[in-house]
């Protein structure tokens, strides 16, 4: 396969814009945060209107379903064996507000074996984004082929920093693969756990300089969720923030990330 061609395909058919925003939500380094984010902005988003799919895309340690507490009839597996089309394996959760595509079955494992699994999966992303407003794609930690293919797909990648030193330079992995490999800079930063305004700003101000001193990429900062124990409680719980702790400040927190993403979207 001309791999350059099928990259040229995939841009062009990102950019056509006849459906909701698709927007990937990654980190260098695991467990900073990225599924509780996605999950609890995909909630507040449904909340405020929007019609939100939820892709679990993080194929090896998928868990999308269980941070729900829901148990989904079909999967991304049936897809990836010939079995459904994606638009039929999509979990409704109404409780939730919005709709999913769970990434495994059972404890299975998922990776995409090749790279036209990976693209066949991505055109099919794009036919379901015609029924939404919002998609947003969990994927997983790294700079795998995977990650890089979600990310550059996606029309905005959210990068989940947290202020561990690992995660920053982690994160400039990605951007500096994103560049050197597509060609992309579609990233916004999401500091997450920041142990206040000082912490989160110094975190995003690293970032920033480096992606600035060493790609010349200028890496917008999205926002801030601060480092909250009723976060922890709730995905202990397998809750979302806005059913848990629905007067929270961290409920404002995400409340007003969602309508950012809202308002980016019909920019
Ligand atoms: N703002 C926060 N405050 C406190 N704890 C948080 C916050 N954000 C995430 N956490 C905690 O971090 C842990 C990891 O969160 P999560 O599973 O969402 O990360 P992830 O990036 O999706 O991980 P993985 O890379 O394994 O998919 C969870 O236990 C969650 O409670
Ligand atoms: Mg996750």
């Amino acid at each position: 396969m001309n791999t350059q061609l099928d990259l040229a395909a995939l841009e062009k058919l990102g950019s056509l814009h006849k459906h909701g925003q698709i927007i990937a939500i990654a980190s260098g380094k695991g467990g900073v945060g990225k599924t509780s984010a996605t999950l609890n902005m995909a909630q507040a988003a449904a909340k405020q209107g929007k019609k939100v799919l939820v892709f679990d895309a993080d194929l090896g340690l998928a868990n999308v379903d269980v941070q729900l507490g829901v148990n989904p009839a079909r999967d991304l597996s049936e897809v990836l064996t010939g079995n459904a089309e994606l638009e039929q394996v999509i979990t409704r959760a109404p409780k939730a507000g919005f709709d999913f595509i769970a990434g495994r079955s059972g404890s299975d494992t998922l990776p995409f074996t090749t790279a036209l699994d990976r693209r066949n999966i991505l055109k099919q992303i794009e036919k379901v984004a015609a029924n939404y407003d919002l998609v947003l794609l969990d994927i997983a930690a790294g700079v795998g082929d995977d990650v890089l293919s979600f990310a550059n797909f996606a029309d905005k990648t959210l990068l989940v920093i947290t202020p561990d030193p690992s995660s920053i330079t982690d994160s400039y992995a990605v951007i500096k693969l994103l560049k050197a490999k597509h060609y992309k800079n579609n990233c916004q930063v999401l500091i997450n756990q920041a142990n206040g305004d000082i912490e989160a700003r110094n975190t995003y101000e690293k970032i920033r300089m480096a992606a600035d001193k060493f790609l010349q990429i200028d890496i917008p900062l999205f926002g801030v969720i601060p480092h909250d124990k009723n976060y922890i409680m709730a995905v202990r719980k397998q809750t979302l923030l806005l059913e848990s702790f629905p007067h929270m400040p961290i409920a404002d927190t995400i409340r007003g990330l969602a309508k950012k993403l809202i308002d980016q979207t019909s920019d």
